[in-house]
């Protein structure tokens, strides 16, 4: 890998998140020496790629065990998580064995989420191959899968030992997932680093091309923004909130959608309710509200929607991220000053939901 930046996690178990073309020869210096064995978990949607990785891990003297999960978040099941058990329990995986995740954001979930329980905790390397995967999912330590209740209802906090982002890989990444992607890297801009903005701004199509010199820097500045502020906050009891930002809507408009609509694209849409609210209370200008409405539909995303105002006030009110009954937003006091804005009255959400609907 030619040029790859290292960008270090700090906090107990710091890691590295290497970013780059070109991923081979890195994998094994993330893995680590001493390690035996390695469980390569990955959906069909990777099988041409994981080769030159399993190749450079058995180069390295590993013996790998490939798992293909089924794709996205079908993999995200107490039933896959279990027949990875089993598959640990018959290679004889050990403490200081490794599982590596290659795929999207429901892959490397698993893949950590398995790590994590594996003998209380084994080392996992994550090696994320969307622009959400890199830009947040991988980094930061969260994994989980889904239960019949909801999704990432059981997890863990288990940082992984390395990730690596090999940005060749999202040149076969379907555009509607790249551009779901960039609706983190927009609220990045939003909430920490307005460089990010102008660099989207300034060519949206520049910004989206993965073969291109744009969107290697948004990634290295998303992925440098979030290492920051979960070396502070692994386990989401402060700094960590204003990753939220967008986030309270968007997980509702997620529900109300059945999980039919991209991540990226219902955070979109909170995105740009947060901006809207932030602005009836007097927070925020306009003209930064306006500013969310640009940015997003530059890059192919919505910033309306329609769905039944009580059924999504019913779906913020029961997220888990709510703290006791009352709901709290992440808002700004302007570009890069996040706050919070904690119990607004009734009237005022749906008001302000007509602002963003159709
Ligand atoms: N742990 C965290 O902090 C965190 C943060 C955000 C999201 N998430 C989780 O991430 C998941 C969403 O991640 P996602 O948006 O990456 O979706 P995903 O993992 O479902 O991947 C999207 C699709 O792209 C395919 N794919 C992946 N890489 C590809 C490539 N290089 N080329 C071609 N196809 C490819 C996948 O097989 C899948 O069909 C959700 O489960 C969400 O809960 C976790």
């Amino acid at each position: 890998m030619t040029g790859a930046t290292r960008i270090r996690v700090t906090g107990e178990r710091p890691y590295d998140v290497v970013i780059g073309r070109g991923a081979t020869a890195e994998i094994v210096g993330l893995v680590g020496h001493g390690t035996q064995r390695a469980l390569l978990v990955h959906p069909p949607a990777l099988d041409d790629q994981v080769p030159a990785i399993e190749r450079d891990l058995r180069g390295a003297g590993l013996e790998v065990t490939r798992a293909v999960v089924p794709d996205g978040e079908a993999a995200k099941t107490s039933e896959v998580a279990a027949a990875l058990w089993s598959l640990l329990g018959s290679r004889g995986f050990t403490r200081t064995d490794v599982v590596v995740g290659v795929g999207g954001g429901a892959t490397t979930d698993l893949a950590g989420f398995v790590a994590a329980t594996w003998l209380r905790g084994v080392a996992t390397v994550l090696v994320p191959t969307t622009l959400l995967g890199m830009v947040d999912a991988a980094v930061g330590g969260k994994t989980a899968i889904d239960t019949a209740e909801g999704k990432n209802l059981v997890g863990a906090f288990h940082p992984p030992a390395g990730v690596l982002c090999d940005l060749d890989t999202l040149r076969t990444l379907p555009e509607a997932e790249l551009v779901s992607g960039m609706a983190e890297v927009v609220k990045t801009g939003f909430v920490g680093d307005p460089q990010v903005l102008e660099l989207v701004e300034a060519d949206p199509v520049a910004a989206l091309d993965p073969a291109g010199e744009v969107l290697p820097e948004l990634v290295e500045r998303s992925v440098r923004f979030k290492a920051g502020v979960v070396a502070g906050d692994l386990r989401e009891s402060g700094d960590r909130e204003v990753l939220n930002y967008g986030h309270t809507l968007g997980h509702a408009v997620e529900k109300v959608e059945q999980y039919q609509w991209r991540h990226g694209e219902a955070v979109s849409v909170g995105l740009v309710y947060a901006a809207e609210l932030a602005a009836a209370v007097g927070r925020l200008t306009p003209d930064v509200v306006q500013r969310h409405r640009a940015v997003l539909s530059a890059v192919g995303l919505p910033t309306t929607y329609d769905g039944p105002w009580p059924d999504l006030l019913a779906a913020m009110r029961i997220d888990k991220k709510a703290r006791g009954s009352v709901l709290r937003f992440v808002v700004l006091d302007g570009v890069g000053r996040p706050g919070r804005l904690e119990g607004p009255d009734d009237d005022l959400l749906a008001a302000t939901y007509e602002r963003i609907r159709r």
